[in-house]
């Protein structure tokens, strides 16, 4: 039966049940069956294999911007106490353990089959970006994104450089090689199952970090490749892009190993693939990490050899 939709209260409606579909589905696949009512936290589901289990990760820190400074916390801390009313500026922190009303996108729901279309059209404005002369000035060409535009997951790296620059494609370096096996011999993913994009879409002259500017300038864009592909998980890659999405200035080694909120969608932040190929004896840490996002996702994470 064809349902009229006579006002903006209908749509919202519709949207919002697609919303919670949504979220029910990718509950489903990760195992959860039964929700309890909020605020408890979901019955954890003891897996009669090896894996700890699935569950909603706990909210840890704000999504992204405007900047603002968290808190250090310890790491192995358990969900922490209800906080201080957050500062005016900031997005609403969803209770932890609440499986609803997490998401915070502006933007309308876009069906999976029109979203390659819906990032054309941004990717075309990408190209045409003249807002930061020097990186305008610099690059062969823009490095808008690569993956599925209907991706549960979605890397965050920094900005391309030279390979990236000359392909026009993010990742696809030294550092990007080493990604695609995280992603592919790690978690047993297809890298064109994932949405990989940067914080820059063009390359800074000698790899240099973006500067504020230039990443304020460009956040709009990666704010519609989130809205769009709207993942069920963000992975930020590195600094940059771990201290520009969460706005803060902890270093790497306080963000990484637990979970945070971008946009209400759950976040870990981890090495980046650069640093990992300059100091491997951090792709320990990253592995661990990816591991978490794993679990969450209900992938399968190898046994332990030996
Ligand atoms: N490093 C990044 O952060 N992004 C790329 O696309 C390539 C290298």
């Amino acid at each position: 039966m064809e349902v009229e939709i006579d006002d903006e209260r209908d749509i919202e409606r519709i949207r919002l049940i697609r919303e919670v579909r949504q979220r029910l589905e990718s509950l489903a696949r990760a195992g959860v069956s039964t929700l309890p009512k909020s605020p408890e936290r979901p019955p954890v589901p003891r897996s009669a294999v090896v894996e700890p289990p699935r569950e909603a990760p706990p909210v840890i820190s704000a999504p992204a911007s405007p900047p603002v400074v968290e808190q250090p916390k310890p790491a192995a801390a358990p969900p922490p106490p209800p906080r201080p009313a957050p500062p005016p500026k900031q997005r609403p922190v969803e209770a932890p353990g609440s499986l609803f009303g997490a998401v915070e996108f502006k933007a309308p729901f876009i069906e999976p089959a029109d979203r390659s279309a819906a990032l054309a059209v941004i990717a075309q404005e990408v190209a045409a970006c003249v807002r930061c002369p020097v990186l305008v000035q610099n690059r062969t060409q823009t490095v808008f994104a690569d993956g599925s535009p209907t991706a549960r997951l979605m890397f965050i790296g920094e900005a391309p450089g030279a390979d990236e620059d000359r392909r026009g494609v993010p990742f696809v370096g030294k550092a990007g090689q080493l990604l695609t096996d995280m992603i592919t011999k790690g978690m047993g993913l297809r890298r064109e199952d994932v949405y990989i994009a940067n914080i820059l879409k063009c390359r800074p002259p000698e790899n240099r970090d973006p500067t504020p500017e230039e990443s304020s300038n460009c956040f709009g864009y990666l704010e519609r490749q989130i809205e769009i592909v709207r993942p069920e998980y963000l992975c930020l890659l590195g600094r940059i892009s771990a201290t520009t999405l969460l706005n803060t200035a902890l270093s790497m080694s306080r963000l990484r190993g637990r979970w945070h909120r971008v946009f209400g969608v759950p976040t870990i932040a981890t090495y980046h693939p650069a640093y990992l190929l300059r100091n491997p004896a951090a792709k320990k840490d990253s592995w661990e990490d990816l591991q978490m996002l794993m679990r969450a996702m209900g992938l399968v994470v190898p046994k332990k050899k030996g």
